[in-house]
């Protein structure tokens, strides 16, 4: 019998809730069929994840209800991960038809390209699941400590790199899906096939320690905010055609307010590989996380605190003896802007990209603008493809250059002609959903954003930068879900109707922003911001960003690595 380690930290609960799973099975059929109430087993929620499904609550209706003396308004969150963003018109059909039958009638487009339907009773959740799967999409692994949906460069009229590089994403996501039986069997088929053992012969009975993301960038536009993720790889371009790849390890934004142990940080790169590789680096990067990663802490479990804790040259040891070769040397890429080109471009293939903005990515029709009855419309005569963009915007792809006057002719029919306008600060900003179904969220994200952006853009009116490109991010709390702390003005929820305010990061995803005030309301954010923007109206440098103003300025102290970010 083996020895007890007393010294080693316990594993936490979630750990022990994985291993006696068998498989993320849990209960969960069990509580599907318990009409008594509205909710799973509390045990089942962490492994619902897994499943791409969150359980909630409608937190508008909390009081209310109270007082009313009935218990919360459960509803489920259900995440739909397509690698790099990619559906076809009849799955944007199948999107807008489940909405609307087992869903709030909206769809998020989430800033890792995912989709979200909000508002799902327990009643409903196999059906939509079920229908979900039938248009070949899937929710598994959407959410969950495994690694989640692969993003890729969306925007393909730039280089012919992309079309290999959203290959690669989906060779990656596919490999990394989790084999276990118990989402057909408790989704579809119903029914435990006797005599099958399962196997994880990549994450184990325990899955991995926590979340796990990828990325593909290609450069000169680092949409998918590369240096955010666990894993990236960014495209390297020779003679007109894909090299390999740039490897970078190490990128995760969560943070927790009052903790600086916990801090947001950018990957690193360390080598380069070939394309052929690429499937074995991410499954040898991930094996080593499995491995080697916090099981006893969550808030200390990324990839980005293993790293921190060994040392980046202890990873690379450890990656190179599991891959029984070593990374070459990196090549060396440079980003230019992380936002999306808006409006109708022409690609490489001779076909036309339409990018239009989204605004949280929340699509609705809304106020006289409808957006999802346009996107209906399209997406029933459309041959091409749809993809959502990692800044939670959509890009109507590979449309014949005969069809473009029919999608421009759609769009203004329903009132959203104008989707790809609008101010610099406006197209570049980003919200996570926040309130009110976020059970996380300390203050509203994208139900708010948009009035500030309002605000703000009177301000830059009168600045004379009304079309300058800012990027501004806000979310409902430090989980940093709409990457907050990569926006050049970064605002995070600190209590209801108050934000932390971060200034300086790069405009090209390179350098994370810093806290510059604290706990600020509306006003006091445009009393504070007012004399940034002025000030960067007249004395910024030809090209000079407004993150790298802020520096420059001396508003906050350049953040060079996570564990600096708290100075
Ligand atoms: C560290 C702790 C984190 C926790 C506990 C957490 C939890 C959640 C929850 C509960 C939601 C669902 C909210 C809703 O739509 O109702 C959510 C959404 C989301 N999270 Fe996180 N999250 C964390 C960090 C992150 C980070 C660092 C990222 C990426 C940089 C991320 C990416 C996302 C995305 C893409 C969504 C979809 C919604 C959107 O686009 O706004 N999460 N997260
Ligand atoms: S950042 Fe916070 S509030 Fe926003 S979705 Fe993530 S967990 Fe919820």
């Amino acid at each position: 019998m083996g020895s007890v380690d007393d010294s080693a930290p316990k594993p936490s609960k979630v750990e022990g809730i994985k291993a006696s799973s068998d498989f993320l099975r849990g209960t969960i059929l069990e509580g599907l069929a318990d009409t008594s109430t509205g909710a799973i087993a509390a045990d089942d929620t962490q492994l619902s994840k897994f499943h791409g499904i969150y359980q909630q609550d409608d937190r508008d209706l909390r009081k209310e209800r109270m007082r009313e003396k009935l218990g919360k308004a459960f509803i489920f969150m259900c995440r739909v991960a397509a690698p790099g963003g990619v559906v076809t018109p009849e799955q944007w059909l199948a999107m807008d038809r489940i909405a609307d039958d087992t869903a709030d009638s909206t769809l998020k487009i989430t800033t890792r390209q995912a989709f979200q339907l909000h508002g799902v009773i327990k009643g409903n959740l196999k059906q939509t699941i079920r229908e979900i799967n039938e248009s070949l999409l899937t929710t598994l692994s959407a959410c969950g400590d495994v690694n989640r949906n692969v993003m890729a460069a969306a925007n393909p009229h730039e280089s012919s790199l992309h079309e290999q590089s959203w290959e690669v994403a989906k060779s990656i996501s596919s490999h990394l899906k989790p084999r276990t039986q118990a989402y057909h069997e408790i989704w579809l088929d119903g029914e435990k096939v006797a005599g099958r053992q399962d196997e994880e012969p990549i994450y184990g009975e325990t899955y991995l320690p926590r979340k796990f993301k990828i990325a593909v960038a290609v450069p000169p536009r680092n949409d998918v905010d590369v240096f955010s993720n666990d894993l990236g790889f960014i495209a390297i371009e020779k003679d007109g055609e894909l090299a390999g790849f740039d490897v970078a390890v190490g990128g995760g934004l969560g943070m927790t307010h009052g903790k600086t142990a916990t801090y947001p940080r950018l990957a690193e790169v360390i080598g380069f590989c070939r394309p052929d590789q690429v499937v074995e680096v991410a499954e040898k990067v991930v094996l080593v996380q499995r491995d080697h990663g916090d099981r006893s802490d969550r808030r200390h479990a990324r990839l980005k605190y293993t790293i921190d804790d060994h040392g980046i040259d202890w990873f690379k040891d450890e990656l190179h003896k599991r891959l029984g070769w070593t990374l070459d040397a990196s090549r060396g890429a440079s980003f230019e802007s992380m936002s999306d080109p808006f409006g109708w471009v022409e690609g490489l293939d001779g076909s036309w990209y339409y990018t239009l903005f989204v605004e949280g990515g929340r699509v609705r029709d809304h106020a006289g603008k409808n957006l999802k009855s346009a996107l209906r419309e399209i997406a029933a005569s459309h041959t091409g493809d749809f993809r959502l963009t990692s800044n939670q915007n959509l890009v109507i792809g590979r449309v014949p250059e005969d069809a473009k006057d029919k999608v421009s002719e759609i769009l203004s029919q329903h009132g959203v002609e104008d989707s790809h306008l609008g101010s610099g600060l406006r197209l570049n900003s980003i919200a996570c959903t926040a309130m009110p179904t976020c059970g996380l969220a300390l203050a509203e994200a994208e139900r708010y954003l948009p009035e500030l952006v309002t605000d703000l853009e009177a301000l830059t009116e009168k600045c004379g930068v009304w079309s300058d490109e800012i990027v501004i991010r806000m979310t409902g709390c430090p989980n940093g879900c709409g990457r907050p702390y990569l926006g050049e003005i970064g605002l995070v929820g600190k209590a209801p109707g108050k934000y932390n305010l971060y200034l300086g990061a790069g405009f090209d995803g390179t350098r994370l922003n810093k806290l510059y005030k604290e706990a600020l309301t509306h006003d006091e954010l445009l009393v504070e911001l007012k004399p940034v923007l002025q000030r960067y109206a007249k004395e910024r440098e030809s090209g000079e960003a407004f993150g790298d103003f802020c520096i420059r300025a001396g508003y906050v102290k350049a953040t060079l690595q996570g564990m600096d970010f708290h100075d």
